[in-house]
């Protein structure tokens, strides 16, 4: 079986950085950490409102830490701009509300598909691999396919939020071999814990998984190195 990268998501270091408004914790730090732990690749969400990451965490993120960069963001003018400039390993287009406390939903690629195919061809001609943050479902797989991003993240946060309703592991494990069917990378992520993730992570076609706040929570009791790494083991085992 294909290998299962993990990318941990720090954006929840940057939420404690900011709330007394100085340097300490740092989510560069963090994401040093997290890399020598054994993640594969760092996200971290600069989400218009900068209410976590900021603009210079990302430049920083993309020089400092020597693992790649993915970049979460809106689909957004000023969005493309700081990602053409960057340029991160990555960028995994989600939608965005001022309102809300993370990303509720997956993109709806058929509502926006003309100028979502336009948006992706120019990251993606600019060095940057797109995915496509979207809910498990047929449509708007097959719009993904067809704006030619070369990757989806599949939203788990139904199924994290339903842990005793199978349909939902259901739904996320057929979109997985649709979109690897039609030639799309295919990572996952959103609620994944020590609990859930086996499930997730014995789906063959998934090949990333983006875990955030439930591993920055739990570095809190045990530090960040032990938490990655028992992730790190619980997906490796789940995938054999
Ligand atoms: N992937 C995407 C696209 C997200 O928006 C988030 C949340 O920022 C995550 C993964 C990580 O989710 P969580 O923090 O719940 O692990």
């Amino acid at each position: 079986m294909t290998t299962l990268r993990l990318g941990i998501n720090i954006d929840h270091v940057a939420t404690l950085r900011n709330a007394r408004g100085g340097t300490h914790p740092c989510p560069i730090q963090a994401a040093i950490m997290a890399a020598s732990a054994g993640a594969d690749s760092i996200t971290a969400h600069l989400r218009e409102d900068r209410r976590h990451i900021r603009d210079r965490d990302i430049e920083r993120l993309r020089t400092e830490v020597g693992k790649p960069l993915n970049l979460e963001m809106a689909a957004t003018e000023e969005m493309l701009a700081i990602a053409l400039k960057t340029r991160p390993h990555a960028v995994c287009l989600v939608p965005e509300k001022r309102a809300e406390l993370t990303t509720e939903g997956g993109l709806n690629v058929l509502a926006v598909e003309h100028s979502l195919k336009q948006y992706v061809a120019k990251l993606q001609d600019n060095g940057s691999r797109v995915s496509l943050f979207i809910d498990p479902s047929p449509e708007q797989i097959k719009a993904a396919a067809r704006i030619g991003a070369r990757a989806i993240e599949l939203h788990t946060g139904t199924y994290a939020e339903h842990p005793d309703d199978p349909k939902h592991l259901t739904a996320l494990a057929n979109a997985a071999t649709q979109a690897a069917a039609l030639g799309i990378e295919v990572h996952a992520g959103h609620g994944l814990d020590y609990n859930n993730v086996p499930a997730i992570a014995a789906i063959p076609e998934i090949v990333e998984l983006n875990i955030g706040h439930f591993l920055i929570g739990d570095a809190v009791f045990v530090g960040l190195d032990k938490a990655v790494k028992r992730m790190r083991r619980i997906m490796n085992e789940a995938r054999t």
